[in-house]
């Protein structure tokens, strides 16, 4: 019974080394283990571990039971029109939840106190406040309330912002207005003076972040972007910030990735860049997930992180 690990630019030593003494019934120190593209005998290959595998990889696996995906987003899957028709599990991790969290707190604090306007200040020597507002008055939106969204929701609201969410189903939580569906997203947009994206990508939400949307966003709104760059049409958000409609945004995702040299975001002045590091998968945690979602499925119980493949289009 093999497993099989297929992930881009991911160093297969790691994970074998953690996730061997989790389930030592697999040998995965020994025959257990395979690194696409030598599978051995396909028909060995009971799970498979991925992250943005070439199409067409997983295909003719007879015998293939789930496939576990390294990350939180599982658009790359999606796009994968020979995925096998087994269930796909997306990787939920607490501490990657907590590490995306830290990464829009970070963001949304740096806005809010506006850190960009001093830094700005302080390279041309000048001395002097901006008019601070109470947490309680800046509101803060986000796109996507699930795993991710909700998090970094309640902990936004715990710092007393003033927090809304859009999902696509309705969804609960205390202290966080939310919308959903069409209307709700106009509704979300226009009491956003900080727009968080953490939506999946699918084909619903590609470019749902463009001229039109952001043209929604109240005066001086800033964005937050670590979801995927194909949320985002770049162009329009330049146009937004060059007529001053939209102060500042900070972007971890980009439609090409690196972002390309030369690329207008990196020398904006008012964009703050970082390299799709918004929360990163970490070995330790993210294999004791894995290991525990391995045999939930051995038990032929659901996997903490199945994906309802019905909705990813
Ligand atoms: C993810 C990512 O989806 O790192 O987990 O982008």
């Amino acid at each position: 019974m093999t497993l099989l690990f297929a992930a881009a630019g991911e160093d297969p030593d790691p994970w074998r080394r953690a996730l061997a003494p989790l389930l030592p019934e697999r040998d995965l120190a020994g025959a257990g283990w395979r690194v696409w593209p030598d599978l051995g005998d396909p028909a060995a290959v009971r799970d498979a571990l991925v992250w943005k595998p070439p199409a067409g990889s997983l295909a003719g696996l007879p015998n293939l039971r789930a496939i576990l995906n390294l990350g939180a987003g599982v658009d790359a899957l999606a796009a994968d029109e020979t995925l096998p028709g087994v269930p796909v599990v997306r990787l939920i991790d607490p501490a990657m939840t907590a590490g995306m969290s830290e990464y829009v707190l970070y963001w949304v604090l740096h806005f809010h106190r506006h850190f960009h306007l001093y830094a700005e200040r302080a390279r041309a020597g000048k001395w002097g406040f901006v008019p601070q507002v109470d947490a309680t008055e800046r509101r803060v939106g986000i796109l996507g309330l699930g795993e991710l969204g909700g998090d970094a929701a309640r902990k936004l609201a715990a710092l007393d912002f003033d927090v809304a969410g859009w999902s696509r189903r309705p969804k609960t939580i205390d202290g966080v207005t939310s919308f959903h569906g069409g209307g709700g997203l106009d509704d979300l947009l226009a009491r956003s003076d900080i727009l968080v994206n953490l939506l999946p990508l699918t084909a619903a939400t590609a470019d749902i972040l463009r001229a039109a949307t952001l043209a929604r966003l109240p005066q001086g709104a800033c964005v937050i972007n670590a979801a995927r760059g194909a949320h985002l049409v770049e162009d329009d958000l330049l146009a937004a910030l060059d007529s001053g409609h939209i102060a500042a945004a900070a972007l971890d995702v980009f439609r090409a990735e690196p972002l390309p040299a030369g690329h207008p975001f990196w020398t904006h002045p008012r964009v703050f860049v970082t390299p799709h590091v918004a929360s990163q998968t970490m070995v330790p945690t993210a294999a004791a997930v894995i290991a525990d979602n391995i045999r939930r499925l051995d038990r032929g119980e659901t996997p903490t992180g199945l994906v309802d493949r019905g909705s990813w289009t």
